[in-house]
């Protein structure tokens, strides 16, 4: 059955090589899903060496785990390490047909980003980005086909959770949209198309969650009382672990897009942006276990 919203299937454009802008730990994570379901070449840039290296070595690392866990062959380890490679030269995206970003959670940064990629691939390539909540229109305003770009946001674990949010400018064209939702088939994901508006609609509903969790903290109420109160309501993880999991700064970039957008409606957080530079909310042991919170950057402010 067709999704909801979902162009004919026909339409979409065959997938033989996959580009990865952006090596962080998101991006590795679905670059290594690409090379997997897709079976094509994933080529992965960044800024620099270091960081094109430290995204291939997750990768590899990620093989050496489905391996040790009986989950792939040693041959079929083999065959996906030889598909995966890192550049710092974009003339490597030139034939390339699926061009993906998770670069920096800020609008200018992919909005050159792209600029500058659509220099370098075919004018046949579709373009997509994992942006958590910036508008995907205005990402793509200094395209010049921004007709081929189209949202394709992924959740944390990348490889666990079973959604993708194919998000759909009022410019994205038939052929993009289709190829979207059959890549996100291919992918074994579940995939809805929404609209291109802040959060779409996971993040639109945990930033009301997370911001909310941490207002009570910024006035005054303990870590421990707000998590240890949604505890037992069912939730895989708690406020906090869920904030951390999907990265302080990005929650903190995702607070501030939906203040940005809908001031009555969402908090500005006093404390997230410190919180993301001191770096942590929970006190783990060294095998990551969580022993309790760490409290070492939170100020209270009255409200
Ligand atoms: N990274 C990678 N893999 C992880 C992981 C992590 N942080 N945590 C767990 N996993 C893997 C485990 O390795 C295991 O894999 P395996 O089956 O291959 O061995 C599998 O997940 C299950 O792990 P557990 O047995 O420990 O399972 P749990 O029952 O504890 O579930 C969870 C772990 C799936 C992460 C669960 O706690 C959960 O669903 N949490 C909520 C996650 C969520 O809401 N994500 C969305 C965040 S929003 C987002 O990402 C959008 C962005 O734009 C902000």
């Amino acid at each position: 059955k067709r999704p909801a919203g979902a162009p004919d299937k026909a339409l979409a454009r065959p997938i033989t090589k996959v580009g990865v802008i952006g090596a962080g730990l998101m991006a590795s994570q679905f670059a290594l899903l690409f090379v997997r379901r897709l079976r094509v070449p994933v080529v992965i840039t960044d800024l620099d060496q270091a960081r094109v290296d430290k995204g291939v070595e997750y990768i590899h690392g990620e093989i050496a785990t489905l391996l040790a866990k009986k989950r792939i062959s040693a041959d079929e380890a083999n065959r996906l390490r030889a598909l995966v490679t890192g550049t710092t030269d974009k003339a490597d995206f030139a034939d390339a047909d699926w061009v993906i970003e998770a670069v920096f959670e800020e609008l200018g940064v992919k909005q050159d980003v792209f600029a500058e990629i659509e220099k370098h691939i075919s004018p046949e390539a579709i373009l997509a980005t994992n942006t958590s909540s910036l508008s995907v229109e205005k990402i793509g305003a200094k395209l010049a086909h921004p007709e081929r770009l189209v949202g394709f946001h992924f959740f944390n674990p990348v490889a666990i959770m079973p959604l993708i949010e194919v998000v759909k400018t009022p410019v994205t064209n038939d052929a993009t949209l289709s190829t979207a939702m059959v890549v996100a088939g291919k992918l074994r994901k579940n995939a809805v198309i929404t609209r291109d508006t802040p959060g779409f609609v996971v993040n639109r509903l945990l930033a009301k969650l997370l911001g909310e969790a941490m207002h009570a903290v910024d006035t005054g109420t303990s870590f421990e009382v707000v998590d240890g109160a949604l505890a037992p309501f069912g939730l895989p993880m708690t406020p906090f672990q869920l904030l951390e999991l999907v990265g302080l700064k990005v929650g903190a970039h995702v607070l501030d897009t939906h203040h940005a957008a809908f001031p009555e409606r969402f908090f500005e957080s006093a404390n997230l942006h410190t919180l993301a530079e001191y770096g942590k909310v929970l006190d783990r042991d060294a095998k990551g276990k969580i022993k309790g919170f760490d409290k070492g950057a939170v100020k209270i402010v009255a409200g």
